[in-house]
């Protein structure tokens, strides 16, 4: 029998785990069964269309998404191991989002459509052409594996007008 997902801490910024490198995942155990299961509970629980481990405090190579989490009867999740960008093309602006980034969103540029590899939970290879939503989401969680979030993409000023926000929110806490 399996275990009952756990809903998990969601790290917040400025949390220094959200800027470690995600390490790549060599074995797909049980523990990284129960870490992805872990993270889409967390995911839909939230709810957001996207989560990656560092969020999570895990520093395995993994996200998972689903652009339709609200849909409860037509969940689709998606768990990619190990994803990379491999191709890009054409340039979007749109406005971004992020769970470990409290009480903000602003316009981000990202490439328009990618090519991503990584592996399924069972091992085997996967390649997603993504464009729209899909492409948006997965440049923004791969980016966290990689130690960087959204607001590194925005002015300098627009993201020194948020620390100062951020601060008085936590300040408030
Ligand atoms: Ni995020």
């Amino acid at each position: 029998m399996s275990e009952q997902p756990k809903k998990m801490k969601i790290h917040t910024y400025p949390d220094p785990v959200l800027r470690a490198k995600a390490k790549p995942i060599t074995d797909i155990n049980g523990d990284i069964k129960a870490l992805t299961d872990n993270m889409l509970h967390t995911m839909y629980g939230a709810p957001g269309i996207g989560l990656a481990a560092n969020q999570v405090g895990s520093l395995d190579r993994v996200i998972v998404f689903d652009l339709k989490p609200k849909d409860k009867g037509n969940r689709e999740p998606y768990i990619l191991i190990n994803p990379e960008i491999v191709e890009r093309e054409g340039e979007v602006k749109s406005e971004e989002a992020c769970l470990s980034v409290i009480d903000y969103s602003a316009e981000v540029r990202r490439s328009a459509e990618v090519l991503v590899r990584g592996v399924d939970i069972n091992g085997k290879p996967v390649e997603i052409e993504a464009d729209d939503l899909l492409a948006i989401c997965l440049q923004h969680e791969i980016d966290h594996l990689n130690g960087v979030l959204f607001i590194d993409h925005i002015s300098s000023l627009k993201r020194a007008l948020y620390k100062k926000r951020l601060k008085k929110i936590l300040n408030r806490e």
